[in-house]
């Protein structure tokens, strides 16, 4: 702009100077010098003074005016310069008094709307970014090329891929399991949507996902590439397991007592009931197996009991030591007749439970230390608290159970030897049923042990307060 004012100013100059030129030509012709006098000599001076200052007033005059004239113009070019760069916060000066207020206040109202329109883009790209990021799904977009072109941050942690195990690689180069990248060529080679749920193994452990393909089609019809969106579904797909597993095991547990009632009094039927003795120990064996039955149906209706999302407690101040006295008494004929020695050491704590339910948890405890313990042995219960809880232990010198059992032993059904359990009339709901109830005392129960050595179970319940 600089350079435009001074152009004005030089030009203005040369304009006057040949103004003054021509003038003094125009006079020399009319009035030749060498035919003048002093006096006219003198006249030419002053008038060629007067000329210069005249001039130069010009000049200062018309450097004042395209000054004045161009700077409104100098000001709104800047600004228009500055939001070509992409500074959208860049305001032109609206001079109030001068003619190019139009030009200034245009170019602040599309600088405005330049910054609302990009403030609105900026937000949605955010938000968009925000939730492809966070969607809780791991999705990859890949382009028309083959490319990478999106990847999220739940696709990274799901595959365990670094960004460079991604970043502008053709799809087939990026490691993930065999069976998906099949699945996105497949959608990348259709170019139609699919579903499908897939299974592989990753390390040790093997997982399923739901998978979601289609291709990103633009507004013209164009096709942009595909989209890959993954669900994992390893945790429903194990519960549905456990739920196949259950129906499986109710029906086997059912079966078996069921299937020797029938076999015997048949057997009974046929003519069997004659003889006396025989017919005294098949009605003994169809008791025993209906009593069996009898306590599986039991256990199962707890356990679905237990199992409720609303199943609560009726939990009171309750004392524990007398609890643990009340067991004693219930299992006292079956500690004598198999020779173990209960041992107590037992300090005086309060809980906040249930006595009913505590009663219930200490007895499958119990019950499960005399079970699997030989006979002439110890069992001992150990009542403290620590901290703001109360903890009790059942320690056994009985056949231990291995390491690996630990995670599935609170399992409905699970039974680490299960010809063995059966025989004891076991039906593996008992410490699954100890697990809920401590659960729903706001507890946790643990276990130790050691094959051959013995084991403890240790439950924390809150102290009453
Ligand atoms: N004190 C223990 N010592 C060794 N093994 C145990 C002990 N307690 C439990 N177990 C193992 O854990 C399995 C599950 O125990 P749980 O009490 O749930 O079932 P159960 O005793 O077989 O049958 P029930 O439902 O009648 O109690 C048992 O079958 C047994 O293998
Ligand atoms: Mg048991």
């Amino acid at each position: 702009m600089k350079s435009f004012q001074h152009r004005l100013l030089m030009t203005i100059l040369a304009w006057l100077g040949i103004l003054l030129a021509g003038l003094l030509l125009i006079i020399g012709q009319l009035f030749p010098i060498y035919a003048e006098s002093e006096n006219q000599m003198q006249l030419w001076i002053w008038l060629a003074l007067i000329f210069a200052l005249a001039m130069i007033f010009s000049a200062i005059i018309g450097y004042r005016i395209i000054k004045v004239q161009a700077m409104p113009i100098e000001n709104v070019t800047e600004t228009a310069l500055e939001l070509a760069k992409g500074n959208y916060q860049a305001r032109a000066y609206e001079y109030s008094n001068i003619g190019t207020v139009e030009l200034s206040s245009t170019i602040n109202v599309l600088a405005r709307n330049l910054q609302e329109i990009t403030a609105v883009r900026e937000m949605e790209q955010e938000r968009l970014k925000t939730l492809i990021e966070n969607m809780g799904s791991a999705l990859i977009m890949i382009d028309r090329q083959g490319s990478v072109s999106l990847v999220n941050k739940s696709f990274m942690y799901e595959f365990e891929l670094a960004e460079m195990d991604v970043n502008k690689k053709f799809y087939k180069e990026v490691p993930i399991p065999q069976v998906l990248q099949e699945f996105i060529e497949r959608v990348f080679m259709m170019e139609k949507p699919a579903r499908e749920q897939l299974a592989f193994t990753q390390g040790l452990s093997s997982r399923h996902i739901d998978v979601y393909g289609a291709p990103v089609i633009g507004e013209q019809e164009q096709w942009h590439g595909i989209v890959i969106v993954l669900h994992d579904i390893t945790e429903l797909k194990r519960l549905e397991q456990i739920r196949k597993d259950f129906v499986a095991n109710v029906s086997h547990e059912l079966r078996t007592p069921v299937t020797s009632i029938k076999g015997f009094s048949e057997t009974l039927l046929d003519g069997a009931y004659k003889d006396p003795a025989t017919c005294e120990s098949f009605l003994e064996i169809i008791h025993k197996e209906s009593n069996r039955l009898e306590m599986l149906i039991e256990d199962l209706l707890e356990l679905s009991r237990v199992e409720q999302s609303g199943f609560k407690v009726d939990a009171h101040p309750t004392d524990m030591e007398a609890i643990i006295y009340q067991v004693r008494e219930m299992v006292q004929k079956k500690l004598e007749d198999k020779g173990i020695e209960l041992n107590l050491q037992l300090e005086p704590v309060i809980v906040q439970g249930d006595p009913n339910r505590l009663v219930q948890v200490m007895m499958n405890l119990l019950v499960n230390a005399m079970t699997y313990s030989p006979e002439q042995t110890v069992i001992t219960i150990r009542l403290f608290s620590r901290g703001n809880e109360a903890i009790i232990e059942v320690e056994d010198q009985g056949i231990g159970i291995a390491k690996a059992e630990f995670s599935r032993l609170f399992e409905r059904f699970y039974r680490v030897d299960r010809a063995r359990s059966r025989n004891s009339g076991g039906t593996g709901l008992g410490l699954s049923i100890v697990k809920h109830l401590i659960e729903a005392h706001h507890g946790k129960v643990e276990v130790k042990s050691e094959v051959g050595k013995g084991s403890t179970f240790i439950i924390h319940l809150p102290l009453a307060s």
